[in-house]
C-alpha cells in the first residue's frame, strides 16, 4: 500500500515534520498578563498527541500593547518566558515522536486591546482597562473601536525591536519552527493592506513600500535566530473587500519575503475589515494556497474548513498544498490525527498507555483486564 501524503514526511527549511497535519494556532484568551495557565498546558499536552507532525502555538503578543485581549499569550517577559518553557516541557514530554512545535509571533496593532470573544469580542470599555492601540494609520477598525496612533519611526522601530527579542525567547524555548503573523487585519496585515495604510513615506503609498514593513521585520528576525529555526509566515490571500488585499499582492508579498529565507507560507485570509463579505465553505482558502504553491514554489500550508482526513488527503494529492493546518476540527477532537489514521489505513504510533482503544483491537478485548 502506498503511504497516503497526508503522512509522509514534509521538510520546511530545515526542519523535517513526520506528517503533513498542523494544528492552526488558536488563541485561548486565558493566559496572565501574558504568562501561560494550567489551561495552556492541559490544551497543549493534549494538542502534542494528537498525531499532528506540527502544533502551531497560538498568536503570541510580542509586547503587552500588542496583545489583542488581556487574556492573551506574550512573550515579552522572564515570566511569560518561563510559563511557556514549564508547558512546552509538558507537551513534549507527552508528544507523539518527531512532533515539531511552532509559535505565532504577533502584534495585533488596532485590534489590540480587545474584549475576550465570550465577553462580547468589542474594543475594551472604559471600566475594563482598555490601552492605547497603534498601526499603519490612525483609523479606527470600525465604530465605537480605539483610534490607534500611527507608528513613527521609533515606533516601528520598537515593533520589530520586540519581534526581534520575542524570536530569541522562542529560540531559547527550542521552538522548530517560528512563524511571523501577517494577516487577520492585524499589525503587519496594516501596513500590507492599502486600505489600513494610507502613508506618503517610505512603509506606505505603494504597493510595494506598503511590503516595507514585512520585509524589514522578515530581515530582522532572520539575523537574529540561528538556521536551525524554520521561519515562516502566515498571510492573507485575499481582504474579500474591494481595494484591499488580492491574491496576486499575496503572491507578491510571498516572493519577496521566500527570497528573504521565508520557509514556507500559511495561507489564511480576511480579518481586516469587518465589512469585508467572506464566502466560507469547505476548503474556502484552499484556491489562495494553491496559487502561492503555484506562482512561488515556496512550501505551503492550506487552513480553513478542513474537517475530513479524505478532504485533507485530496488537497495534498492534487497539488494544492504541501501541509494541512486544522483549528476547530483539533479543539472538537483532539485524537484527530489518530482518526485520521485509521481512516486512511495507516499505523500511527500511540501512546502505549492509550493504544488499546484503538478501534481494531476493541473485540475481544473484554477477555482480557487492566
Ligand atoms: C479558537 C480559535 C482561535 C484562533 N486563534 C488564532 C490565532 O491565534 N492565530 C491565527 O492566525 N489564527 C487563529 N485562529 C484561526 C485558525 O488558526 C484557523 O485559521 C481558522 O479557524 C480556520 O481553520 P478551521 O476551519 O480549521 O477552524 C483561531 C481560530 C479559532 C477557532
Amino acid at each position: 500500500m502506498t503511504m497516503p501524503h497526508l503522512f509522509t514526511p514534509l521538510a520546511i527549511g530545515p526542519v523535517t515534520a513526520p506528517n503533513r497535519i498542523a494544528v492552526a494556532p488558536m488563541c485561548q484568551y486565558t493566559a496572565d498578563d501574558g504568562s501561560m495557565t494550567d489551561w495552556h498546558l492541559q490544551h497543549l499536552m493534549s494538542l502534542g498527541m494528537s498525531g499532528a507532525g506540527l502544533v502551531m502555538v497560538e498568536a503570541t503578543g510580542v509586547e503587552r500593547r500588542g496583545r489583542i485581549t488581556h487574556g492573551c499569550v506574550g512573550l515579552y517577559s522572564d515570566a511569560n518566558e518561563r510559563a511557556m518553557a514549564r508547558v512546552l516541557a509538558a507537551a513534549r514530554a507527552v508528544a507523539l515522536p518527531g512532533t515539531l512545535f511552532g509559535i505565532q509571533l504577533g502584534h495585533a496593532g488596532r485590534k489590540a486591546s480587545s474584549q475576550r470573544p465570550w465577553e462580547g469580542g468589542g474594543a475594551l470599555l472604559a471600566e475594563q482597562d482598555p490601552w492605547q492601540t497603534v498601526s499603519a494609520f490612525a483609523k479606527a477598525f470600525g465604530p465605537n473601536w480605539h483610534t490607534p496612533e500611527a507608528l513613527d519611526e521609533s515606533g516601528i522601530e520598537r515593533s520589530v525591536a520586540a519581534f526581534v527579542q520575542a524570536a530569541k525567547r522562542s529560540v531559547r524555548l527550542g521552538y522548530e519552527v517560528i512563524e511571523l503573523h501577517m494577516t487577520h487585519g492585524y499589525l503587519v496585515h496594516q501596513f500590507l493592506s492599502p486600505l489600513t495604510n494610507t502613508r506618503t513615506d517610505q512603509w506606505g503609498g505603494s504597493a510595494e513600500k506598503r511590503m516595507a514593513f514585512a520585509l524589514h521585520l522578515m530581515d530582522a528576525v532572520k539575523a537574529a535566530i540561528p538556521s536551525h529555526v524554520a521561519l515562516g509566515i502566515r498571510i492573507a490571500g485575499s481582504d474579500w473587500i474591494e481595494g484591499g488585499v488580492t491574491i496576486a499582492d499575496a503572491v507578491a508579498l510571498t516572493q519577496a519575503l521566500k527570497a528573504k529565507g521565508a520557509a514556507y507560507a500559511c495561507v489564511s485570509s480576511g480579518g481586516l475589515d469587518p465589512a469585508a463579505r467572506i464566502k466560507v465553505g469547505p476548503g474556502y482558502q484552499v484556491d489562495f494556497a494553491a496559487a502561492i504553491k503555484q506562482q512561488t514554489g515556496i512550501v505551503t500550508r492550506a487552513v480553513g474548513m478542513i474537517v475530513s482526513p479524505e478532504q485533507a488527503e485530496q488537497i495534498l494529492a492534487t497539488g494544492q498544498a504541501d501541509q494541512i493546518a486544522m483549528a476547530r476540527a483539533f479543539l472538537d477532537n483532539p485524537r484527530w490525527g489518530w482518526h485520521a489514521a485509521d481512516a486512511l489505513g495507516v499505523d500511527l504510533h500511540r501512546p502505549p498507555q492509550y493504544d488499546r482503544a484503538r478501534k481494531a483491537l476493541w473485540p475481544g478485548e473484554a477477555l482480557k483486564h487492566g
